[in-house]
């Protein structure tokens, strides 16, 4: 009888949750589940409101849509709901949680050469207190602006990548910081990284004069072929930007993170 109730369970009401589950994750689509299927506006049904933005971060996030400046003016308050809101944390900690797993799962030689790669703007750090208050986006990059943001060196760590960054030391794996800031901003970053909780690593690297002018995926990609030539194994690598984890030497595994508010080559 109990088998029978549990085959009984299985078949009915398992299938309806899992069918469920992804749905339930973004409360507005389970409304409008039957209307995504309907066209968007004229004769064949109404505009969904916050349908485009989303196609247009899936887009952005698996690459797709490349080589933007700005996030369209429409959808400055569903990127803002994204990053301030459960989704964007939610989608992060999906992440990172894969990326333990996976570090988990290696049996690693003990010479201190594994190494696990982390972008800073966006990965390890967070400027979401400067990007809430210049539109999500929505205006254009202000290199003025920004660096004088990144010199007050008050960026918070984003949380998840925190969390993976103390459990990889934990399985003697050491971080390598590789940024497209310029070389002038090392200090400040340093600083930043270290008070918000990063508080040791084996290299901290960033662009320097002679590299102005390379896109980030020459510069990273030039940067992990030298920490090969040293020995190092890149174990994993992580970032926001495509840019990060493309090109050469990725490593072992790439993990990419969410970012809609704006796009480096
Ligand atoms: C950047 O912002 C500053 C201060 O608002 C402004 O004066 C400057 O013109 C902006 N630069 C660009 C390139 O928009
Ligand atoms: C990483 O990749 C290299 C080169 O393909 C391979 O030899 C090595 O076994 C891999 N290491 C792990 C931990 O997967």
């Amino acid at each position: 009888m109990a088998l029978l109730l549990v085959l009984f369970l299985a078949n009915t009401i398992l299938p309806i949750f899992s069918e469920g589950s992804p749905q339930a994750a973004d409360p507005p689509l389970i409304h409008h589940q039957i209307h995504l299927l309907r066209p968007q506006s004229g004769a064949g049904g109404s505009h969904v409101p916050g349908l485009s933005c989303l196609s247009w971060r899936l887009g952005v996030e698996t690459n797709n849509i490349i080589g933007w400046r700005t996030i369209p003016q429409d959808c400055e308050g569903y990127v803002g709901h994204y990053m301030l809101g459960h989704q964007y944390r939610l989608d992060s900690k999906a992440v990172t949680y894969e990326a333990l797993l996976y570090a988990q799962s290696l049996k690693l030689p003990n010479d201190g050469k594994n190494v696990w790669v982390f972008d800073v703007d966006e990965t390890s750090l967070s400027n979401l207190p400067y990007y809430a208050h210049h539109g999500f986006g929505v205006e254009p990059y202000n290199a003025t602006l920004f660096n004088k943001w990144v010199m007050e060196g008050k960026a918070p760590a984003l949380p998840e990548s925190l969390k993976l960054y103390s459990k990889l030391l934990s399985l003697g794996i050491k971080a390598v910081f590789l940024t497209g800031r310029p070389e002038d901003q090392r200090s400040a970053t340093a600083t930043n990284l270290k008070k918000v909780g990063y508080r040791t690593w084996e290299k901290l690297i960033l662009k320097q004069p002679s590299e102005t002018g390379t896109t980030a995926v020459v510069y990273k990609s030039n940067a992990r072929k030298k920490l090969e030539e040293n020995g190092y194994r890149i174990i994993g690598n992580i970032g926001d930007q495509w840019s990060d984890l493309l090109g050469t030497n990725t490593g072992n595994r790439t993990f990419k993170l969410p970012d809609p508010m704006y796009y480096l080559s």
